[in-house]
């Protein structure tokens, strides 16, 4: 059963497809997103960016797709690693993620506007939602 209006879900792929085959795209997500705060900044010391950047193409991928009803599998494994007992990646830092991805969308999407916005964060809540509730 799909999450979200199919418009939704087909205004969100055109949008990221505008965006996802550019690599600064995902080295502007993670400036911004690294930028909110000094403890953000600090879960990524030991990571490989470069690796990271191509991982969170698909992540994002996958939080798009579980919303047009997709097997919840990938996300619950991100829950896993995500969680108190992996990362450890406390739950009001999503809303920093939604927003860092937004704002980065706005910055390289040329037709982005606000009802493309709404489309993403209708598509994107229930994936996010998953992952933060694994906590
Ligand atoms: C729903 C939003 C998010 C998605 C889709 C996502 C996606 C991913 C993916 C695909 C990976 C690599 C696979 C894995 O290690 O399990 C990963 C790793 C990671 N993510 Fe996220 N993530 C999200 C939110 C966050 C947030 C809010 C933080 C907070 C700082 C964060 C920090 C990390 C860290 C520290 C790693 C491991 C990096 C390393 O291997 O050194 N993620 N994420």
């Amino acid at each position: 059963m799909p999450l979200v209006a199919s418009k939704d879900s087909d205004i969100v792929f055109q949008s990221y497809g505008r965006c996802c085959n550019n690599p600064i795209f995902f080295v502007d997500f993670y400036d911004r997103f690294m930028g909110c705060s000094d403890a953000i900044r600090d879960q990524f010391r030991d990571t490989d960016m470069k690796q990271q950047r191509h991982l969170l193409r698909n992540g994002i991928m996958q939080l798009v797709l579980y919303a047009r009803g997709m097997s919840d599998a990938k996300l619950k494994a991100l829950g896993e690693s995500h969680n108190r007992h992996g990362y450890n990646i406390r739950p009001e830092w999503y809303t920093q993620w939604v927003d860092a991805l937004i704002t980065t969308l706005r910055d390289h999407d040329p037709q982005f506007d606000l009802n493309v916005e709404a489309a993403w964060r209708r598509a994107i809540a229930p994936g996010v939602e998953l992952i933060r509730s694994a906590y």
